[in-house]
């Protein structure tokens, strides 16, 4: 369901045109623009395969944190999987109840748990326990603050790395990963759990990585938590069942299949299960918001070396790192580019110094051409995900501008952070 589309030429966003946003000074590039409304019906699709059911989409909060972006998701009935204090504080500000927050991490600190077990009368909807040793360290915590810790047992389900078909930094659930707790120290996690007064054991879940294309991991993964719900359900008053997120989207090479599909999946094998009178919780983040949210970046310039040839832009690995960490394809286009004008490849690079700043090769207009103008600008698409969360401000670059799109117009944004800001930063610890 990508927003972007291309009028008389012009690549428009959520029927805003990208050449307006990307020349309009208030923001300057790189910028980040976002289609709230695209994120909107994301959301709406999704919580539509539940037919119903009680449910949960904890929004996973990592794949992008912009307040606007959280606040949608929020008005739509998303809940957060957060995984850090800070990402706890945020989904609460943007009015996500502590009771529809799930909080995952394999080292959360005794500052974060106080967080999560003191927030609001509740104390938060779960936390996801990860390991065996940390039981102690909630039980502790809860003790210190007079109050019982929902968890919930994030088990890593061993599903074979092959199945999940995923880049291997991004496949969470195989037996050498260091999420969730491995089943042979599931026992042993249940025992404490129900030898302490503080802890109480509310869910059971998975997570087993991201950006899947096919729904057969993931339901072998659902497969493994139900069973195992079903198992504890006599010992255990549990709440909800939680198969995760990872829900792929089309990076340009085809998605067979929707986020809804993983949900539909799911129902029935939940339904099979026996255990429909549970909340099934889903935990995704970047399929609903990266389709919907591209980065525009100006072109600095070419530099021709037969038969090599580059296309120099403002956005660098540290602005979108998904190219250089995961050796991930985003495609390129041109913000304008009237029809028939001649392309050829040229190979996208930033301006960092780095071998590994570069974005692929791309066909792109050729410049300069008597019939096309200068090329000015270029959309990094689907980068509504993992992009501005995971940027840096390395070689002293600018954090690049953020720009939120509704009902077809520009309803708020952040300009680039600047140069001064980022000498500022790096003078605060003071020497004479
Ligand atoms: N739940 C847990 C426990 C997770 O660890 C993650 C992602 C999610 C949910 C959300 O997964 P999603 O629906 O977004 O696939 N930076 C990488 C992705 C890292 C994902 C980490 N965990 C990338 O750019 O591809």
């Amino acid at each position: 369901m990508p927003s972007s589309r291309r009028t008389d030429g012009v690549l428009e966003l959520g029927s805003v045109s990208l050449a307006d946003v990307a020349r309009d000074p208030r923001f300057g590039t790189p910028a980040y623009v976002y289609d709230l409304d695209g994120i909107a019906a994301e959301a709406d699709e999704l919580k539509s395969a539940f037919d119903d059911a009680p449910h949960l989409v904890a929004y996973a909060v990592k794949a992008n944190s912009a307040g606007p972006i959280v606040k949608t998701l929020a008005g739509r009935g998303c809940g957060a999987d957060v995984v850090s204090g800070a990402e706890l504080l945020l989904a609460v500000a943007c009015g996500v109840p502590a009771a529809q927050i799930v909080f995952s991490g394999v080292a959360k600190t005794d500052g974060e748990l106080d967080l999560a077990i003191g927030v609001e009368d509740s104390g938060l909807g779960a936390i996801q326990v990860e390991s065996v040793e940390e039981l102690p360290r909630i039980a502790a915590r809860a003790a210190a603050l007079g109050r019982v810790a929902r968890v919930s047992l994030r088990i890593n389900p061993a599903v074979d790395v092959g199945e999940l078909d995923t880049h291997s930094y991004i496949a969470t659930g195989h037996d050498e990963a260091k999420f969730g707790v491995p089943l042979a120290s599931v026992t042993d996690a249940l025992a404490r759990i129900e030898g302490d007064r503080h802890l109480r054991l509310v869910g059971v879940g998975a997570h087993v990585g991201s950006q899947l294309t096919s729904t057969d991991g993931y339901a072998t993964s659902a497969s493994a938590v139900f069973a195992f719900a079903r198992e504890l359900r006599p010992r255990f008053e549990l709440t909800f069942v939680d198969a995760g997120g990872g829900f792929g989207i089309d990076y340009g090479e085809g998605c067979p299949v929707r986020p809804a599909d993983f949900i539909r999946r799911t129902r029935k094998l939940q339904k099979e299960m026996g255990l429909d009178d549970l909340a099934l919780y889903c935990e995704p983040g970047r399929s609903l918001v990266g389709a919907h949210g591209v980065l525009v970046a100006s072109v600095i310039q070419r530099k021709i070396a037969e038969p090599r040839r580059w296309i120099m832009i403002d956005a660098g690995m540290n602005d979108l790192m998904r190219p250089a960490l995961y050796q991930a394809r985003h495609r390129i286009v041109a913000v304008e580019q009237a029809e028939g004008t001649p392309t050829r490849a040229y190979r996208v690079v930033g301006p960092v110094c780095e071998s590994s700043d570069d974005f692929g090769v791309h066909e792109l207009p050729d410049m300069p051409d008597a019939r096309a103008r200068e090329l000015r600008e270029v959309a990094i698409l689907d980068a509504g995900a993992y992009g501005y969360s995971m940027a840096s401000r390395y070689n002293g670059r600018a954090l690049p501008a953020e720009v939120f799109l509704r009902g077809g117009k520009v309803v708020t944004s952040t300009p680039r952070s600047s140069p001064d800001d980022w000498v500022q930063d790096r003078l605060r610890a003071p020497l004479a």
